[in-house]
């Protein structure tokens, strides 16, 4: 049975590696500070981890196509019911973040936990798309994926945003390695990219508000190379001040007006793929999520995420990522 080598695999690695993440997900909830375990929205994400916890550990041992079918459908439904967790945490912590001293213990938990989740979400969308027959992927592995093609699919989307708040939105050039293709996950791209460029719209636009008709465009520069690419987004929005410069890396640092009122009203990264999708439309920013979380998936996947402001004129940010294929091990999921 080709069937066993195959599938079978992944599906008893997954069977043993999950509960124990989630276990680790859940010991660190309940070690927060005792303020932060009472919110109510903190507790939700506790109970959400205390039941994949049990369903995942308590599902049989894989023995058939039939149970492995069975698990697949159990995949895509924590899947599901864990696609606002980042939205629950977000709100969760906005106002009970004040009551606890060491900021430290919530930029290390959030980045963990975050990290951790898309971690989980990549093994687990892994195990299901390799069930798929998708011309150039290999379960979430794109096999020659285009950085410029990724870009410009999120261009359109920050662009559409734009235009949308704003009445018109930057173009947006691509330069440097435009032809690059190689094997890589577009799945933390589709993350970070609509959050760099959204950011970058949106100081283009606010810093030219008397000529929104005629604002500077935003220049995406791609660099490859045999051990990782580099993706540059140079705006002329301005930049970042130098007053903010070590808080906008802060989760829940924003400079957004309506930072906390519009958040029950909607949701944030978790599903922001759901709702290009699905055509919906998600807010342009506000939540002071987009960065910090950015950067922690870039370093998690062995990268990193570097702004240069300069100030007066506008702001670069370096997405830099190792391969996949390269000679060293990159990264372990
Ligand atoms: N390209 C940029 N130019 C100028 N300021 C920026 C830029 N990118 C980020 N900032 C500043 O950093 C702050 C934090 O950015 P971040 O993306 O984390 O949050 P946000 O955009 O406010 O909300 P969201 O969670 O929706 O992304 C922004 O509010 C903005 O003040
Ligand atoms: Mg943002």
């Amino acid at each position: 049975f080709p069937w066993i080598c195959f599938f079978q695999k992944s599906a008893w690695y997954l069977r043993k590696e999950l509960p124990v993440r989630i276990a680790h997900r859940i010991k660190s909830i309940r070690n927060l500070p005792f303020i932060l375990g009472c919110n109510p929205t903190i507790l939700q994400v506790h109970e959400l981890y205390i039941r994949a916890f049990q369903k995942l550990s308590e599902f049989p041992p894989i023995e058939n196509r039939e149970m492995e079918g069975l698990y697949c459908q159990l995949l895509q439904q924590l899947l599901d019911d864990h696609k606002d967790v980042v939205t629950l945490l977000a709100e969760g912590f906005r106002e009970s973040r004040r009551h606890v001293k060491d900021e430290a213990v919530i930029r290390s938990f959030l980045d963990k936990t975050l990290t951790s989740r898309l971690g989980m979400r990549m093994l687990a969308t892994h195990h299901l798309m390799l069930h798929e027959d998708r011309p150039d992927f290999v379960g979430i592995i794109c096999t020659r994926l285009s950085p410029k093609k990724i870009i410009e699919k999120w261009v359109d989307f920050a662009r559409r945003l734009c235009e949308h708040k704003y009445g018109n939105a930057p173009r947006v050039r691509i330069s440097g390695h435009v032809a690059a293709r190689f094997p890589y996950i577009p799945m933390p791209l589709d993350y970070i990219l609509p959050e760099l460029l959204k950011n970058a719209m949106r100081s283009t636009m606010e810093s030219h508000l008397d000529t929104p008709y005629n604002v500077p465009d935003i220049v995406v520069t791609v660099a490859n190379n045999d051990v990782d690419f580099i993706i540059r987004i140079s705006d002329r929005g301005g930049g970042i001040p130098h007053r903010y410069l070590d808080k906008v890396m802060d989760y829940h640092f924003s400079t957004a007006e309506c930072s906390t009122q519009d958040l029950q009203a909607n949701t944030i990264l978790g599903n922001m793929v759901d709702m290009v999708n699905s055509g919906q439309s998600s807010p342009m920013h506000g939540f002071g999520f987009g960065l910090p979380t950015s950067r922690a998936y870039a370093e998690y996947l062995s990268g990193s995420l570097v702004i240069q402001s300069l100030q007066g004129i506008g702001t670069d940010v370096y997405l830099r990522l190792r391969h996949i294929d390269g000679k060293e091990e990159a990264f372990r999921i």
